[in-house]
């Protein structure tokens, strides 16, 4: 039988409630689909880190390597590490080790589901660059402490890195509704976005099919409130991608249903599966997260895997479960009551 190597850290807050009930689910998906998951779980977290003085071991990385995927809660209790020390001690080091370039991220209402818009339906798939731009870590303060500090951060383009998010970008645009829009601020930032804007010209010589639309970040924001269902698949870099994907997930009702995949397209890395929301420590411990973002993410992982109709299969019985209502509203029912609804719809 078939099995895939999965890498499980539930990480802090809500982690690990949405990851046990993503595990449950994904377990009794590929049961029915004839093959089997065999996890590992790692306790990396903000409680690692106080009892060991890292966020992972120093060997993690090459730990993790070894895995088929990842499958990963959250990270950061910022009341106990700050963000600044968790995120670059976890989460980011393992998007950049692994080449995860393409950090893809859905954002449609499910059944059920009321959004805050007039509109009744969309389908966007943000494509957020996911090594490099606004997150590349370049940069530093001098005169710490003094009135004359100066703290810089550079973002850093490089043609490598925007010719291959742009061309998944129109990969993805190809297999779905054909249209690709760009996102930059290059009337403000006239090096690194002109740049951007310059190399989703040129490649679109090699995608007639795909209809390309270039776009400022502020005018995105508002078209995706004022006319999301005109929208296909959205590229953008990685801090305007990760400020999108808020929003994205507002106008889909909300973070518990936001869905991510750190992909490496070219495969010679572990990809890593994520919820968008978070660790939200404030209902940690109230059993009331909704699992939906990460049984979502799951489904994306076995997607990735080759498993398609086990997909499928998730993705069915998550939307049964919101089209009778549960899961639909913030609170209203607990994490395993809407687990409990999803394993019984994917009998
Ligand atoms: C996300 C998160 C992270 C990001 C944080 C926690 C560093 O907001 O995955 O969207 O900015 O990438
Ligand atoms: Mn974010």
């Amino acid at each position: 039988m078939t099995s895939y190597k999965i890498a499980l850290i539930p990480g802090d807050g809500i982690g690990s409630a949405v990851i046990d009930a993503t595990w449950e689910v994904l377990t009794k998906a590929a049961s029915g689909a004839g093959f089997a998951l065999d996890g590992t779980s790692f306790p990396w977290s903000c409680d690692f880190y106080e009892e060991t003085g890292a966020m992972m071991p120093a060997d993690g990385i090459e730990t993790l390597r070894g895995f088929d995927a990842i499958l990963l809660g959250a990270v950061g209790w910022p009341k106990r590490v700050p963000d600044s020390v968790s995120l670059h001690g976890l989460l980011l080091p393992i998007r950049k080790a692994f080449v995860q370039y393409a950090n893809i991220r859905p954002h449609r209402l499910l059944p059920g589901v009321e959004g805050p818009l007039r509109a009744g339906a969309f389908d966007i798939l943000c494509i957020r660059e996911n090594t490099e731009g606004e997150y590349a870590g370049a940069g530093g303060r001098v005169h710490n402490g003094t009135a004359d500090e100066v703290a810089v951060e550079t973002s850093i383009f490089t043609r490598k890195g925007v010719e291959r998010i742009l061309r998944f970008g129109f990969e993805q645009a190809r297999k779905r509704r054909g249209k690709l829009a760009s996102v930059t601020k290059s009337n403000a930032q006239k090096y690194s976005m002109v740049f951007w804007d310059e190399i989703t010209a040129k490649l679109a010589a090699d995608y007639p099919d795909v209809e390309v639309a270039n776009y400022h970040i502020d005018a995105m924001a508002a078209r995706m409130v004022m006319a999301p269902e005109s929208l296909d698949v959205v590229v953008a870099s990685n801090l305007f991608g990760d400020i999108l994907t808020d929003l994205g997930a507002a106008i889909q009702g909300g973070l518990g249903y936001a869905a991510s995949a750190n992909i490496n397209p070219e495969r010679d890395a572990p990809s890593m599966f994520e919820p968008v929301h978070g660790s939200a420590p404030d209902i940690a411990h109230l059993g009331i997260a909704n699992p939906i973002a990460a049984i979502w993410s799951g489904a994306m992982m076995l997607e990735h895997l080759g498993q398609a109709q086990a997909a499928a299969a998730v993705m069915g019985a998550i939307e049964t479960a919101t089209g009778r209502g549960i899961g639909t509203k913030p609170g209203e029912h607990k994490t395993t009551e809407i687990t409990a609804a999803i394993l019984a719809a994917l009998n």
